[in-house]
């Protein structure tokens, strides 16, 4: 799931309960406002961050740029999770730095993972660095930045028990107008050995389901046709209401969404394996607009290598969760996150991992070779000690047995119709819409008739290449 954007004004969507501050892309930005250009790098969670970010900001009257250039502050939402993702944000500082050595006053400012995990060894090392703001910290942000005005560099990455940001409504950023992240937890209490994502993000909690459910609404009445619920571990999602003290469980977090209208689908990510309840699976099975389709991380396929994870799931069990999928949803999409070369990995370790992929015969698979973090578990316990080459070529391995896996499936759909979410022009054509299916398939078809983005159309199959089904309108 990493990728890299940069945001655009021009794809700048109000935030209704501001009233009277309508912003398209036609409104002039106020003479006196400020201007912002970040880059978000990382996961969903941290480009859901960003939009937080840039609401925090709008009250500081900064509006986003596409420039860097003329911008007077720059952001680099920033990510740890394996070493090159760090390399990435490195490089993009040079850049900044450049641009901060033509214009003096332009302040930078490191948000996110990177910036929890370095603390203010960040700011020895990135010497034209002015702020460092952690992931529960962003409400600090006009505050360090006057500090930054006033000429000295400054940092907050106090990690909390309690932020959710709830009550903070997101400025969409590069938004298409029809599909949303939604952030419904933060923080992960799990201690995968392999991942840094705890020391960054700290302790698990889960947003008022009153505020979600008030986001989710206010995006469908906004256009929005799908939102996707977000957490590192969305199973399990716990919020006990205050004054009832009636706590509401993921499954019916789901329902409850669901109810909001029959044209919203919900989405959701990640589940882990040892969380996700049969609750969960009936809730999907029920609701039409909730989709069928589950990313159930594996990691790995070997019992011996999930223990020294710390997975808490072995081979079977996870086998056994599959089957109870296939058995409650049929027609449910199983996707994947799988890690080649971990500590000790065997020939045989490598071929079960293989071999589950196939079992499990995922729709698509998020495909690293393991990069050893600092402070992690599996970094004090366990040497690194699959040679790179040897991580590299199971990863190839890896990759083409899901391109195999894949290409069978999509060529399974050939003749079938599915109910498909217009989410904008093909990116190759602009004669062309995209669009997924329930199952995340993204399906390829000529506009016909005065269908537009945001609608649901019929799509009949009617070609499949490796990547891309083509299909159209019935
Ligand atoms: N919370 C999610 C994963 C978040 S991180 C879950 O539990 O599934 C996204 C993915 O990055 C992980 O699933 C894992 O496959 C990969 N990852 C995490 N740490 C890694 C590391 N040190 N090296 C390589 N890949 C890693
Ligand atoms: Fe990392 Fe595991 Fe938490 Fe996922 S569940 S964020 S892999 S510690
Ligand atoms: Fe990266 Fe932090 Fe997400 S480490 S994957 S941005 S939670």
């Amino acid at each position: 799931m990493q990728k890299k954007e940069a945001i655009a004004t021009d794809d700048y969507i109000p935030d209704e309960s501001k009233q009277g501050e309508v912003l398209t892309a036609e409104t002039q930005i106020p003479a006196d406002a400020k201007q912002f250009y970040v880059e978000s790098y990382g996961c969903a969670m941290n480009f859901s961050d960003t939009e937080v970010v840039a609401s925090i900001l709008r009250e500081e009257n900064y509006f986003p740029t596409k420039e860097m250039a003329s911008a007077d502050l720059i952001l680099i939402n920033t990510c740890s999770i394996r070493e090159k993702a760090e390399q990435n944000v490195r490089q993009r500082l040079t850049v900044f730095n450049q641009v901060k050595k033509n214009k003096p006053a332009t302040l930078v400012g490191v948000l996110g993972c990177m910036a929890e995990r370095l603390k203010s060894k960040f700011l020895d090392e990135e010497k034209l660095v002015d702020i460092v703001v952690g992931p529960d910290a962003y409400r600090d942000l006009p505050k360090l930045i006057d500090t930054a005005k006033g000429g000295e560099r400054t940092i907050n990455v106090l990690l909390s028990r309690e932020e959710t940001y709830a009550d903070i409504s997101p400025v969409r950023l590069d938004s298409n107008g029809v599909t949303s992240f939604i952030s419904i937890m933060r923080g992960c209490d799990n201690m995968c050995s392999f991942c840094v994502v705890p020391f960054t993000r700290g302790r698990e909690r889960s947003r008022d389901v009153f505020s979600i459910l008030a986001e989710a609404e206010d995006l469908f009445k906004r256009g929005y046709k799908e939102v996707t619920l977000l957490g590192q571990n969305v199973d399990s999602y716990k919020w006990e209401n205050p004054e009832t003290k009636e706590v509401v469980n993921f499954a019916q977090l789901l329902v409850l969404v669901s109810k909001i209208h029959p044209d919203l689908r919900i989405r959701f990510s990640t589940s882990h394996p040892k969380d996700i309840t049969d609750e969960v699976m009936y809730a999907i099975r029920d609701h039409e607009n909730i989709c069928n389709y589950i990313h159930l991380p594996v990691q790995s396929g070997s019992s011996r290598i999930l223990k020294l994870m710390n997975r808490t799931y072995d081979r079977p069990w996870y086998k056994q969760k599959i089957d109870r999928i296939r058995e409650i949803i049929p027609d449910c999409s199983i996707s994947s996150d799988v890690i080649a070369g971990f500590c000790t990995e065997t020939e045989e370790d490598h071929q079960e991992t293989l071999s589950m992929m196939e079992y499990a015969n995922y729709c698509l698979s998020y495909m690293f070779y393991y990069s050893e973090r600092p402070g992690t578990l599996a970094e004090r316990k366990y040497e690194d000690d699959v040679p790179l080459e040897v991580k590299k070529r199971r990863l190839k391995e890896i990759v083409q047995k899901q391109k195999e896996i894949s290409h069978a499936n999509n060529l399974s759909t050939i003749g079938k119709t599915y109910r498909v979410l217009i989410e904008g022009d093909s990116k190759k054509s602009d004669k062309d819409f995209k669009g997924r299916n329930s199952g995340f398939l993204l399906i390829v078809f000529p506009k016909k008739g005065d269908y537009k983005v945001g609608d649901y159309v019929n799509v009949e199959i009617t070609s499949a290449t490796s990547n891309t089904m083509l299909g159209k309108i019935v």
